[in-house]
């Protein structure tokens, strides 16, 4: 057997890596080696998850945003960002239109948007959850006050992902202004741990400054977080932001490291996202097949669609919800999957 091939199973027996084994594997361009890779995730994540594919429907209800990230097309410099919000009677139906649709779980995404006060997004959050108690809400608003987050919580929400973005504190400041802090990221996911959300971590493939012993200390952040969800894919370079000439991350690196993931945490709800179907025409097919369990298709107004774009050429932007809701049965069908409707908890 070759070494490529001893390191996908000692990486599967023992749930860990070395630095220099994930460099023989994110490096390798042996075919047999990324193919025993894919079909040993694919193998762990049949045996945990069989073939459901779990589906979240996305709502990107604002693109305000105090922040200013490097690499995001909404970041607060951007002057040409048409900026929206969606009121709680357009989110209820998206949600409305989700939930018949099949969507059990509803991710609430935005910006750092302080028009929605804590008043706000609780009082928005306990609507959803007395129409649709049977759904999963799953907050997505960045870093907040513990205090915030704990009422969110309280007001029912039962998810949450915040990307911790690079586990390592200069990458970190590579890709963010000055007044962000790592600390404060690590301090946010703890808080939001301890609260008892389930919690979701999760960084781009191919950042600017990544190199692979920064890769290295993501995955060694997320074997000792122990996410119940890790969002990864790959980078892409927005025209309006500072990074907007670095190449993006590639198909083939993102589907490895989803591979790696799968095999480090088997029970992991992991999503093929929207960034890596705009890398590769079948990007979220491909993510299914490495491992990935999850897709977030979009539920946002479609004329709020082109003011998301937190990089370019972003697909599905001219989709009703329901086209992509079938685009994706399809999709994941062709490929020997089932789209299930289901809250989609972590097992
Ligand atoms: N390319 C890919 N992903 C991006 N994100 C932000 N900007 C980009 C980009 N240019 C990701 C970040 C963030 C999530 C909501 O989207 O990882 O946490
Ligand atoms: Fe949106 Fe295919 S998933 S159109």
């Amino acid at each position: 057997m070759n070494q490529g091939k001893q390191i996908v199973d000692i990486l599967e027996k023992e749930k860990k890596l070395s630095l220099e084994m994930l460099r023989e594997l994110l490096e390798t361009e042996d075919a047999d080696t990324r193919e025993y890779l894919r079909e040993r995730a694919e193998a762990v994540r049949l045996s945990v998850y069989g073939n459901a594919v779990y589906i979240r429907g996305l709502i990107e209800f604002t693109n305000y945003c105090k922040n200013d990230c490097h690499y995001c097309g909404i970041r607060r410099s951007n002057r040409h960002v048409e900026r929206y919000r969606l009121c709680k009677e357009e989110i209820l139906d998206c949600c409305k239109a989700g939930y018949e649709l099949g969507f059990r779980t509803y991710v609430l995404q935005g910006g750092e948007d302080m028009y929605y006060t804590p008043e706000r997004l609780c009082d928005i959050i306990r609507s959803i959850k007395s129409k649709y108690p049977d759904c999963a809400i799953t907050m997505s608003v960045g870093e907040q006050p513990a205090e915030f987050y704990r009422q969110m919580y309280t007001a029912g929400a039962d998810r949450y992902l915040l990307r911790h973005e690079t586990a390592d504190e200069v990458h970190y400041g590579k890709l963010h202004p000055k007044k962000m802090s790592f600390s404060n990221r690590m301090k946010c996911l703890q808080s939001l741990k301890e609260i008892g959300y389930q919690v979701g971590c999760g960084f781009m493939v191919g950042s600017p400054y990544q190199t692979v012993e920064t890769l290295y200390q993501d995955l060694e952040f997320i074997r000792s977080f122990m996410p119940h969800m890790v969002g990864i894919g790959p980078f892409i370079p927005h025209k309006e932001t500072p990074y907007a000439d670095r190449e993006a991350g590639t198909l083939e690196m993102t589907l490895c490291l989803l591979s790696i993931i799968r095999l480090m945490h088997p029970h992991v709800l992991l999503p093929a996202t929207t960034a890596l179907g705009t890398i590769h025409p079948l990007g979220r097919e491909k993510g299914i097949l490495a491992g990935a369990n999850v897709v977030m298709p979009n539920l946002s107004p479609v004329e709020v669609r082109e003011k998301y774009l937190l990089y370019d050429n972003k697909i599905c932007t001219g989709d009703e919800a329901a086209e992509c809701r079938h685009c994706m049965e399809q999709r994941m069908e062709k490929i020997g999957y089932k789209v299930v409707v289901d809250r989609g908890d972590y097992k």
